[in-house]
């Protein structure tokens, strides 16, 4: 089973770059840069990853990142992600970067941006991994810093797909982001949120409704909402599932208990993916893992994972059926 998925060609849809810094790159840029850590080993460091909620790891995450100062170090850390992935069969990775994450902290959006988008370009021409970039906003911060934030990355307009919404979800409903949620649909922006990994049904609404999401990341309490499932499902509105996460941030406390089971049964379109990985302890295909093992998934619901990972991709269709053949191939001369 471990080498169906090893195999299994499969595109990663909610990965933050800031959240692929492993401990041991964390402790070289900081030393490379100077910057102070509150932490004196790698191994203290990774024995405070026990996060109690999502906002025990935001506050670990956003320390983290502090260790992020020039274009090198956004390229190194972009780069080290799609080596692992590549090995991971990942042929496409749409990829988060929280720019108020740098920004607020006097590193340059420029500085993130072309960091990032150099190890993108290289991963395409030398490993052959297609790839988009969604900057997010941080919910938690308010809407017109999030507004300001848009203005600079509609300067770099034709090297991004979509924009999205991360951070602290509790209190911070997607209806607080409409207004610049419209803007970025005009300048012929996609959207994408997260909702529904700590919040209320009601926010996978409001992301569908009012910020006209083409994905939702997460989505786990859709689950309590038997309308809204069958919404999601009759749509066909993609849900980029982490189920690591959720068991580290305790957003499920078993994964036998996963919605990704009932969702798949009911005809969603779920995908898997990894988050942050080297905080909550693996990348896509621990994550494939993870779940196959809780939920007893079949190679066949394997499989159907990934056709839905290029599905809900941010490709030309061309593209996405040439990709999804490639599952299909897997599949068929797969053998036991
Ligand atoms: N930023 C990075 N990872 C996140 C997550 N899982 N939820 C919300 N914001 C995040
Ligand atoms: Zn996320």
């Amino acid at each position: 089973m471990t080498d169906f998925i090893e195999g299994l060609p499969k595109a990663e849809l909610h990965l933050h770059i800031e959240g692929t810094i492993e401990p041991e790159t964390l402790f070289r840029l900081a030393a490379r840069n100077a910057v102070d850590l509150r932490y004196d080993s790698v191994e203290s460091l990774r024995a405070a990853y026990d996060f109690g909620n999502l906002q025990d790891f935001l506050d670990l995450y956003y320390q983290g990142m502090a260790v992020l100062q020039t274009e090198e170090d956004f390229y190194d850390v972009t780069w080290a992600y799609l080596e692992k992935a590549h090995a991971q069969n990942v042929l496409h990775a749409e990829i988060f970067f929280d720019p108020q994450g740098h920004t607020s902290r006097g590193v340059a959006f420029e500085t993130a941006f072309e960091g990032v988008w150099r190890a993108l370009e290289d991963g395409r021409e030398r490993l052959g991994v297609s790839s988009r970039l969604i900057p997010c906003f941080l919910r938690d911060r308010d809407a017109d810093e999030a507004k300001a934030a848009l203005e600079q990355a509609l300067h770099y307009r034709d090297r991004l797909i979509a924009v999205g919404l991360d951070s602290a979800e509790r209190g911070n409903p997607p209806v607080k982001f409409k207004e610049v949620f419209d803007r970025a649909r005009d300048a012929g922006l996609l959207t994408v949120a997260h909702a529904g990994e700590e919040g209320p049904a009601d926010y996978v609404r409001q992301a569908l409704d009012v910020l006209r999401v083409a994905r939702v990341d997460h989505g786990n309490h859709a689950a309590d909402d038997p309308a809204l499932m069958e919404r999601l499902a009759r749509e066909r509105v993609p849900l980029t599932m982490c189920p690591l996460s959720n068991l580290r941030l305790q957003v499920v406390a078993d994964l036998r208990n996963h919605p990704l089971r009932r969702m798949l049964d009911n005809g969603l379109l779920v995908t898997v993916n990894s988050d942050d990985p080297a905080y909550f302890g693996g990348y896509i295909n621990e994550n494939y893992r993870a779940v196959q093992k809780a939920l007893g998934l079949s190679n066949d619901e394997l499989a159907r994972i990934a056709r839905n990972s290029f599905h809900a991709a941010f490709l030309p269709e061309e593209e996405k059926r040439a990709l999804t053949r490639r599952v299909d191939e897997h599949q068929a001369h797969w053998v036991e």
